[in-house]
């Protein structure tokens, strides 16, 4: 086999064998497929697509280029849920504590914050004493012992994937619908799980604008998962406006611990139940969507599944003590208000440009270098819909470095659209897709 002979097929819209594709991504995780040959393959996938054969073989040679989780010594089934990202979406924290109050072990390999969007691992290590990179024994432990448990990804886990998506970043083939299903996928079928929901978020603070690509990238996911003898259904939920109303990191653990007493912003526990019911189903702990939303629903009012976070927080390393009293978790030097420049009824929100702003504050990376700061981000006080009174804030900053205010400031100016008229209403939960 030669990686020219295989590029040149895939360039001239072949399909790749399953030789040639396990031997193409075995050269390239040990360095024998230089980058260049691998980057143009990638360029060719880009152009030409996949089969769902081929996907579901190259997925399943990226999960084996490292480390596969095992937790065969678990006896229940294993459900996890990623999100494609999005801003304010804190939705894997308070959910992953409420799955496993009812009953289903969630084993949660999280991601950090991708250009405008979070990360579920900046918000964790918003809690003093938080770690999220625990050894492959420890996570397994915790999974068992507390029933659920959120790290990083580890060097060994799918390191083809890793390699692969630092040469796509630079070589214009990220958004490739077949190379980002494979690479979500790979990610999330080497934990050790048994079934998966996806959340693949639609609209302007996601990375699929559309709901058609949305779609598509959602029903490549699921043929996968399917080609894999995976059960995974996918959500697709709007992300046209921030979801619920803290954006940053330690703001949005707060939120997320009121949401786990009861106190969310219906945006995020409607979210959070949708998922977490069918988590239930695939965990075959509850018949259907319907009795799932009950139990949740019990594990938040019993205080179960706050529990079952502090004990999370607590076997991580985290200060208990913080998640008993949020106000304990870092805080911003200053709170600044940006009024509504006039009167009306908020017709959108740009979401990608909120995003950015808590970016900018320091709640997320300009650079790979970048350090973040938990402690600072924004409230959103006018979602889309709402009547503002000029003068009345639209956005409260949390704020340490001043010399960024008016940048941020500006940015959630420009980012409303208030009107006279109020907009079409769009569906939170946007669709359904299983196989
Ligand atoms: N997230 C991933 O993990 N991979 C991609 O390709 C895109 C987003």
């Amino acid at each position: 086999v030669r990686a020219y002979d295989i590029i040149r097929k895939k360039r001239d819209g072949g399909a790749l064998t399953e030789a040639e594709i396990r031997w193409v991504l075995r050269g390239f995780t040990a360095g024998d497929v230089p980058d260049y040959q691998m980057a143009a393959l990638a360029m060719a996938i880009f152009l030409r697509g996949m089969t769902s054969v081929e996907l579901g073989i190259w997925t399943d040679a990226m999960i084996h280029s490292g480390r596969v989780m095992d937790l065969s010594r678990i006896p229940a089934k294993k459900v996890d849920k990623h999100s494609t990202g999005g801003v304010g979406d804190k939705v894997s924290l308070p959910l992953a504590p409420l799955v496993a109050a009812c009953g289903v072990p969630v084993p949660m390999i999280s991601g950090r914050g991708l250009g405008h969007t979070g990360g579920t691992l900046d918000k964790l290590e918003a809690i003093p004493g938080f770690d999220v990179r625990l050894d492959p024994e420890a996570y397994a432990r915790t999974v068992a012992e507390v029933g659920l448990c959120l790290i990083g990804q580890t060097d060994d886990l799918c390191p083809a994937d890793r390699k692969l998506y630092a040469l796509r970043d630079v070589t214009a083939t990220v958004e490739s619908i077949p190379l980002i299903a494979s690479s979500i996928m790979s990610k999330k079928l080497a934990e050790g799980i048994d079934a998966l929901v996806l959340d693949v978020k639609t609209g302007s603070g996601a990375f699929m604008k559309t709901a058609e690509l949305s779609r598509e990238l959602a029903r490549t996911m699921v043929g996968i998962g399917e080609a894999m003898g995976r059960r995974v259904v996918a959500y697709i939920t709007d992300m046209d406006q921030p979801l619920g109303r803290a954006v940053g990191n330690a703001l949005e653990t707060a939120e997320s611990i009121a949401t786990l007493h009861g106190q969310g912003p219906a945006d995020l526990v409607e979210v959070t139940l949708t998922l977490g019911a069918e988590m239930l189903v695939l965990g075959e702990v509850a018949a259907d969507v319907g009795e799932g939303r009950r139990r949740l629903q019990a594990a938040m009012d019993d205080g179960t599944a706050f529990d079952r976070f502090r004990r999370m927080v607590v076997a991580q390393g985290g200060d208990g003590g913080v998640i008993d009293d949020p106000g304990r978790l870092p805080q911003a030097e200053a709170t600044v208000d940006v009024p509504a420049p006039s009167g009306g009824i908020v017709r959108a929100i740009q979401t990608e440009a909120i995003g950015v702003a808590a970016l900018v504050l320091g709640a997320g990376r300009e650079t790979q270098e970048s350090i973040i700061d938990p402690a600072v981000g924004l409230i959103v006080h006018k979602k889309v819909g709402d009547t503002v009174a000029p003068g009345e804030p639209l956005v409260t900053l949390h704020v340490n470095d001043r010399t960024k205010l008016s940048d941020a400031e500006a940015r959630i100016i420009e980012a409303y659209e208030i009107g006279e008229s109020a907009p079409a209403p769009r569906p939170l939960i946007v669709e359904r897709i299983a196989a």
